[in-house]
């Protein structure tokens, strides 16, 4: 895998592509509010091992909160307004994850940004997120706003072809990453975790993404 160089802007953001930050601890003041929240919500639509459209488990633990929950199964990816689990709706967007994501898109140049949906990721050392696009979405316009909680992970941030060359971009905790414009439609992924606990949330990281799905 080939990798390129990134360049540091304004010390705590670093420009990953045109239409593409790295917020460096950006949602740090609000991780009290938000672990918490998580819990509530993983109580009412529990995390589960979603399946692949070719039948494979993912590594991940997924759940979602917001109107549109992303699922996959054996018919293929989509968003739904229920969780085929609890056969209920998702889980209510918390005030705290929305206002997070809105003002994330907009420091990163997205002004406006309504989430509808918010994908909750748990990684166990050695979980992965291979290489995909987010193109589930009914339009583009919107950016992604992916939050990083607990253990730290390898982002992998490729180009708008599976084959072009990929940056590897630590995230820590607290680091937010967003994506939109002419970068909204970029491979990415997380490499394989190492265990290195973390002394909030131990072994395990966090993901939220944040989209406008419908
Ligand atoms: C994803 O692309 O769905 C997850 C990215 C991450 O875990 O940071
Ligand atoms: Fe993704």
């Amino acid at each position: 895998m080939d990798s390129f160089d990134l360049f540091e802007v304004a010390g705590a953001q670093l420009r990953l592509s045109s239409h593409a930050v790295l917020l460096h601890g950006f949602a740090l003041p609000d991780v009290g509010e938000l672990v918490p929240a998580i819990a509530d919500i993983e109580a009412a639509s529990p995390l589960r091992h979603m399946v692949t459209p070719g039948g494979l488990p993912m590594s991940v633990m997924s759940t979602s909160c917001g109107m549109l929950g992303w699922v996959t199964d054996q018919r293929g990816y989509r968003y739904t307004s229920v969780d085929p689990e609890t056969r209920k709706p998702w889980p209510v967007m918390p005030e705290a994850f929305a206002s997070l994501a809105i003002r994330a898109a907009a420091e990163a140049g997205f002004p406006g940004f309504e989430p509808d949906a918010c994908l909750i990721n748990h990684y166990a050392p050695g979980a992965r997120m291979s290489l995909h696009q987010d193109k589930d979405e009914q339009d583009f316009a919107a950016p992604i706003v992916s939050v990083s909680l607990g253990m730290s992970a390898t982002f992998l941030f490729g180009g708008l072809e599976r084959s072009d060359r990929v940056a590897r971009v630590p995230l820590h905790h607290g680091d937010v990453v967003v994506w939109g414009g002419a970068d909204r439609l970029r491979y990415h992924g997380i490499m394989s975790l190492k265990d290195a606990p973390h002394p909030l949330l131990g072994s395990e990281r966090i993901n939220l993404t944040f989209r406008k799905a419908g």
